[in-house]
């Protein structure tokens, strides 16, 4: 929205509030979709596709995996009048994007399956939990009519925790005190001359002005604490007693809460983020419903890929599947085990991106004591133990029960974490977790359950990573023969269901091209 459009609507609302009241204001909220409840009245699903490949083509096209992209592609082309089926190996869809319920069952490579205690209403994003307002995921939601909220994906009232502390402290606390010691540094070595030869006169005022306000500078330009730090007990009829500190600059960059302030500076971690209302599943569900739950063959495992002088054969438990295409969403380092007679370059090319552990543990409380105890309402408590974030809901807020993320870890911290059975798993989160909340994140726990996304079958990893861009990433964008790959690592969106999406779009566009080039 246009600056100028929003102070349009602004001045209307204030004049309709000073006219008639709050009802007349609520009601013009609401007419211009801004009610505080107009989540579900305002949601007009669904909305146009932004994607469209034109003219229409009758090839037979076999898509490998039911995760995200393997159900984007079958959407997109099914639109342009495709014939598509999925093979899923699992005897689900959805991949990654996995969302659990009480009575759900996981099962685990080479260990237990758990099955979720959750209460109803309850649910766990066990994959992607999260969604950047600037991804194609929106539009997707938008298309496909499922409705989202707010993800919050930052919160000053969360903790942040460092090994040693005596208690967490506020992220509010950590950033106002980081703010205020660099801002004090900047200013007083700008006051002293030290950025003459770069800055003009100007400039200096400009920004010692600007330092001032970054770190509520007192006039000396010291930092001596702030209310943004937060209080002991807020201002009501009483005046605000304010935590007591900051301790000194020295003793701040000791602590190193620093490290877990700047998580949302980044483009793809900045507030506001998404989710789904009900669970991120809802956007597998949506597409399932689009494709045709008919298209779409699950516990099919592929054996074999090959390419043939006018199709593609694909074995499978089952069979055999012939198609004139066929586009592989498999995870690179499950296809490279396949047989198949792509050739040896692309058998490396499918090896080299390397798979990457990731876990992570829903922790359910029969209470939302992080609510009533800690006036946290969702946000992330960020750490530096093994288990990096604790994740408080951001749904579901002053219900009875609810689910915390207790861990959410990758590389190193996922593999310990996955050795261990699912109760050895729950033990040591607990153990980490009540460093920051105390006993009652252990003795109030009422269920769990924990993912190791390295040891599911089919999937095999969180993630994967590239050692770079080029020659085996760029070779696999294009198709071997009559064989197209998809998925999140074939893009730069690497462990987002954006990159999924995106990857299926350029996928089926370059093979709508060449379908209709044959054809013309
Ligand atoms: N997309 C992943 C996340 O949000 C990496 O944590």
């Amino acid at each position: 929205m246009s600056e100028n459009r929003a102070l349009t609507r602004r001045a209307l609302l204030v004049g309709v509030g000073a006219a008639g009241g709050a009802g007349a204001m609520f009601a013009a909220m609401g007419a211009l979709g801004l009610a505080p409840d107009s989540q579900e009245k305002s949601f007009v699903p669904p909305q146009p596709s932004d994607f469209s490949l034109s003219g229409r083509a009758a090839a037979k096209v076999v898509i490998l995996g039911g995760g995200v992209a393997g159900l984007t592609c079958a959407y997109e082309l099914g639109k342009a009048g495709y014939d598509c089926t999925i093979l899923e190996a699992a005897d689900r869809v959805g991949g990654r994007n996995l969302t659990l319920r009480g009575g759900d069952r996981l099962a685990e490579m080479g260990g237990e399956t758990q099955t979720a205690g959750f209460e109803e209403g309850t649910y766990f994003n066990a994959g992607p939990g999260r969604i950047a307002p600037w991804m194609v995921t929106m539009d997707y939601c938008r298309e496909l009519g499922v409705p989202i909220e707010t993800f919050v994906n930052n919160n000053a009232s969360a903790y942040v925790y460092t090994q040693g502390m005596t208690a967490p402290i506020r992220s509010r606390t950590a950033r106002a005190d980081l703010y205020g010691y660099v801002a004090e540094l900047l200013a007083k070595a700008t006051n002293a001359g030290a950025l003459n030869r770069r800055l003009t006169k100007d400039d200096r005022e400009r920004l010692s002005e600007f330092l001032r306000r970054f770190g509520d500078l007192g006039p000396d330009l010291g930092y001596h604490g702030s209310t943004r730090r937060g209080f002991e007990t807020y201002p009501g009829v009483a005046d605000g007693v304010p935590i007591a500190g900051p301790s000194s600059l020295r003793a701040v960059l000791a602590a190193g809460t620093g490290r877990a302030i700047t998580n949302d500076f980044g483009y793809d971690q900045a507030t506001p983020m998404f989710q789904p209302v009900g669970g991120m599943d809802s956007i597998v569900t949506a597409l399932v419903k689009a494709v045709g739950r008919d298209r779409i063959r699950t516990s099919t495992r592929v054996t074999g890929v090959k390419n043939l002088p006018d199709g593609v054969e694909v074995t499978h438990q089952g069979g055999t599947f012939k198609a004139d295409y066929c586009i592989a969403t498999l995870p690179p380092h499950l296809f490279a085990r396949l047989p198949h007679n792509l050739g040896a370059p692309v058998t490396a090319a499918l090896r080299t991106p390397a798979p990457v552990a990731a876990g992570k543990i829903g922790l359910e409380y029969g209470r939302r004591w992080w609510e009533i105890d800690d006036r946290i309402y969702g946000g992330i408590t960020e750490t530096d133990l093994d288990i990096t974030h604790i994740w408080y809901p951001s749904y579901g807020y002053h219900s009875r029960s609810g689910l915390l993320v207790g861990y959410y870890n990758s590389d190193e911290n996922a593999e310990l974490y996955g050795k261990l059975p699912h109760a050895g798993r729950r033990s040591r989160a607990l153990t980490q977790g009540k460093k920051i909340h105390g006993e009652k994140y252990r003795s109030e726990l009422r269920s769990s359950l924990s993912i190791a996304w390295q040891r599911q079958p089919y999937i095999e990893g969180g993630w994967t990573t590239w050692p770079s861009y080029q020659g085996a990433f760029t070779l696999l964008q294009r198709p071997a023969g009559r064989v197209y790959f998809a998925g999140d690592w074939l893009t730069h969106l690497i462990a987002w269901q954006a990159g999924a999406l995106e990857s299926a779009r350029r996928a089926v566009t370059d093979l709508h091209s060449r379908v209709l080039q044959a054809t013309s």
